[in-house]
């Protein structure tokens, strides 16, 4: 989005990030804990070129998982794979979400893997899978918006996957991603479907009342049990759903995304909810 002035989307990000340092994202883990969430923590930051960033990062994630036990948080951790170094070689990415996964394991805590766009999709499944054959602890998203997505959902259940079902946030060709929204969330129900009667723990990552309330349909259809599945949301969306299903009683994880890299993420979040940058250019308005 190359109109979006960066003033305006620092002003954005104040809603959707916990800030630029570890200690903000811990504080707002702790507010998400005594209000009855748990979270999740995602160091900003994406498309590393460079060794020496990949291996920051990992040793940031680290000091994440260090951190979430000795505070005792209840949260674990969502990295992205070309943060991790996926555009540099696919065996050090492999081998830096390893070292998180492992690291996760000696504090009893777990690693998701976001799914990012469809270039990363082959390679993010096969780092997963080599993953899965050593640890429990490691989940994998999928993203209803793939048309290829319900046969990866398939053949990861076979393999006992942990996985995140959203929508996908990414702009894809036709080809291989559904343009129509309601087939994204039919497809959406039909990948929940698959995954539960395969009896997978999944995190339900949306928004959406409609895929909220296709969830509801399966879990009264299939008997699913409320602590075989959450949902998940990101930090600064549509709070009054997020109160609503954890005063019915359902768990709910949120992303709590911090770090120097916000500008990325924050133009994502202002590219699907175009209307943000009204609410935000009202209330610089009315500040002057
Ligand atoms: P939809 O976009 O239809 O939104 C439903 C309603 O929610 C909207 O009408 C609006 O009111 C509100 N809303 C949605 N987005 C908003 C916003 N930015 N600001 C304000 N209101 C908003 N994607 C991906 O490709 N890979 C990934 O790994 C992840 N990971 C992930 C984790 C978690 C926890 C969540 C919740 C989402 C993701 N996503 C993701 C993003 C996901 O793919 C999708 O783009 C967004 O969740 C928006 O889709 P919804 O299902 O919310 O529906």
């Amino acid at each position: 989005m190359p109109l979006a002035p960066k003033p305006l989307v620092a002003m954005v990000s104040r809603r959707y990030i916990a800030g630029s340092e570890i200690e903000q994202a811990v504080d707002k883990v702790k507010q998400l804990n005594a209000a009855g969430m748990t979270a999740t923590l995602d160091l900003l930051g994406e498309s590393s070129t460079l060794e020496q960033e990949c291996q920051a990062a990992v040793d940031e994630y680290l000091l994440i998982l260090e951190t979430i036990e000795r505070q005792d948080l209840d949260s674990n951790i969502s990295v992205k794979p070309t943060q991790l170094g996926l555009l540099i070689d696919t065996d050090l990415c492999y081998r830096n979400i390893r070292t998180l996964v492992e690291g996760a394991r000696v504090r009893n805590n777990f690693v998701r893997i976001d799914m990012e766009d469809s270039s990363c999709t082959s390679a993010t499944i096969e780092i997963f899978s080599r993953l899965r054959a050593e640890f429990d602890n490691v989940g994998i998203v999928i993203q209803a918006y793939l048309r290829r997505s319900l046969e990866d959902v398939k053949r990861l259940a076979k393999m006992g996957a942990n996985l995140r079902l959203c929508k996908g946030i990414y702009i894809e060709p036709r080809k291989i991603a559904f343009r129509d929204p309601e087939i994204v969330n039919l497809n959406f129900a039909l990948l929940t479907e698959t995954a539960m009667k395969a009896s997978r723990y999944i995190g339900v990552a949306t928004h959406d009342e409609q895929v909220v309330w296709h969830t509801f349909r399966l879990v009264e259809q299939l008997g699913i049990n409320r602590d075989d599945f959450e949902f998940q949301m990101l930090l600064g969306v549509d709070e009054e759903l997020r109160q609503i299903l954890v005063d019915a009683g359902y768990r709910l994880r949120v992303y709590v995304p911090y770090g120097k890299q916000w500008y990325a993420y924050c133009k994502r979040r202002l590219k699907e909810n175009p209307r943000i940058g009204t609410y935000v250019l009202k209330a610089m308005l009315r500040l002057s």
